[in-house]
């Protein structure tokens, strides 16, 4: 008997539900190429410390901290409330204020052994919600008030023995209107003009810049404009800075960037990433795949913060909520601690073609190998192919024990109680070549796997 249609498309339907979905690409690591020891590296946020006068904070209970080992924090008073409005309303009374907060937040910052990137255009007054009243510096040509500026801002840094471990921020995002809505030829002239003022008065001071919101890209005008100053005018700052909340990920980024530092004759210097992630790209799956391309890249990386007022100077970028009294741990903070504690020698690794999705390994001493990985918030399988497992002392085909761990994320005030360990299963593998299945089972999931050797 002839099949009908309808039967057809319902055997084809079974079929479709009963077939697992091939994998939708690979991520590789590479256990005989290593990068060097760990240097938790991905682990800062932009504010995130409560304020408490000048005097670094315990608000926060210390054990919630010290696990993320922050290697920096980035701040400057942003979005106090009246009279502490920044420089650009009333001078010295309402940016003394914004200062106390920033020498507060560096001084928990560092008993924490993180550094401080200090937010020089949040002392301003240019922090997003317009406080600076509409005033930039170099308004009408005029660059005195400036230099006033500056120039109290170092003392004040000097006085208060701010110098070590901190990095002078030129200005925050200044290739978008929110942040600076003046001529970018104007911006450009600050960025001279305060390089050129803090290497002459405090020539200690670490400089970054320039912080653009967007990554560097080849064809972005506001990056190729910005390094040819920086050539002409031999400024080069002692850090790169840009985000990543617009743009290309930081792997092609990174790319592009050593192409533009060539072309513009310009020296590398170290990168930091001073705000990470997008609020829906802040969970598990996605916060894995941002640690591993800024680990790749050797780019330290500050999440941000993307609460407002009061509740910016707090919750570690959401990392932390208030219960009562007491501050519990997101499911996110999970995550963060595993990869601090991730401690060895970083392998090599790459992200998946279509770069969705991607993994951080390091061989710990004792030869285990532990791997973080998650996709870009898509609900896709994917595999981790891991190479070179005769760097290990295994044989090239063989079985070893894998455990897997997943990270939940429930939202920036859950405390999801920590990783679920799902057990170790024992998985064989040819070639000198391991291949792990990750089938998320949504867009916010991160998962750890651990190779504990020969079966
Ligand atoms: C705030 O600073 C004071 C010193 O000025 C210190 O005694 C106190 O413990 C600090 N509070 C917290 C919660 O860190
Ligand atoms: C920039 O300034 C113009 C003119 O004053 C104003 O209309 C616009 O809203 C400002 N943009 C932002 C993002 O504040
Ligand atoms: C994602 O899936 C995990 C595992 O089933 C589950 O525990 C978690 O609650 C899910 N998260 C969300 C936000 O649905
Ligand atoms: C992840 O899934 C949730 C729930 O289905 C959805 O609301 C959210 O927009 C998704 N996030 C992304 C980045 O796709």
């Amino acid at each position: 008997m002839k099949p009908t249609l309808s039967l057809i498309l319902a055997a084809s339907a079974t079929a479709a539900r009963l077939r697992r979905p091939g994998p939708a690409g690979a991520a590789t690591v590479d256990l005989s190429s290593t990068r060097g020891p760990t240097r938790s590296l991905a682990s800062g946020f932009l504010y995130g410390f409560p304020d408490n006068g000048t005097s670094p904070s315990t608000h926060i209970q210390p054990d919630l901290v010290t696990p993320l080992k922050p290697p920096a924090s980035r701040a400057g008073g942003s979005q106090l409330p009246a009279p502490d409005l920044g420089w650009a309303v009333d001078g010295y009374d309402s940016y003394i204020g914004r200062f106390e907060s920033a020498l507060s937040n560096y001084r928990t910052t560092r008993m924490y052994g993180g550094d401080f990137i200090l937010l020089v255009s949040d002392l301003w007054g240019s922090d997003g919600v317009d406080d600076s009243g509409g005033y930039y510096p170099g308004d009408n040509g005029e660059w005195e008030d400036a230099e006033a500026f500056w120039g109290q801002l170092l003392d004040d840094v000097v006085k208060n023995d701010m110098v070590e471990g901190l990095v002078f921020d030129i200005w925050n995002e200044p290739d978008i209107e929110q942040f600076w809505n003046r001529t970018f030829d104007q911006f450009l002239e600050l960025y001279v003009r305060s390089h050129n003022f803090v290497r002459e008065k405090l020539p200690e001071l670490q400089i970054c810049g320039p912080s653009f919101a967007n990554s560097p890209a080849l064809d972005d005008d506001h990056w190729s404009t910005l390094l040819t100053t920086i050539a002409e005018n031999d400024i080069v700052p002692d850090i790169y800075s840009w985000h990543h909340i617009g743009g290309q990920g930081p792997d092609p980024a990174a790319a592009d960037f050593a192409t533009l530092l060539e072309t513009h004759g310009l020296p590398e210097r170290p990168i930091d990433v001073n705000e990470y992630a997008w609020p829906d790209q802040q969970n598990c799956a996605h916060t894995a795949w941002y640690i591993s391309q800024l680990e790749r890249n050797e780019m330290r990386g500050l999440r941000a913060n993307w609460a407002m007022g009061p509740e910016l100077h707090d919750f570690l970028a959401n990392l932390v909520f208030k219960d009562g009294e007491e501050y519990k741990p997101t499911g996110e903070w999970y995550l963060y601690e595993y990869y601090v504690a991730m401690e060895g020698e970083r392998a090599a690794s790459a992200a998946s073609e279509d770069g969705l999705f991607d993994a951080f390994a390091v061989v710990q001493e004792d030869g285990t190998v532990k791997i973080i990985a998650g996709t870009a918030s898509v609900v896709e399988p994917y595999e981790i192919s891991v190479s070179g497992l005769s760097a290990l002392g295994l044989e090239e085909d063989g079985e070893v024990e894998v455990r897997t761990i997943r990270f939940d994320y429930e939202g920036i005030d859950v405390d999801t109680g920590g990783p679920v360990n799902l057990g170790s299963e024992t998985l064989a593998y040819s070639g000198d070549t391991l291949s792990i299945l990750l089938d998320p089972p949504n867009n916010s999931t991160g998962f750890a796997y651990e190779i504990l050797g020969r079966k």
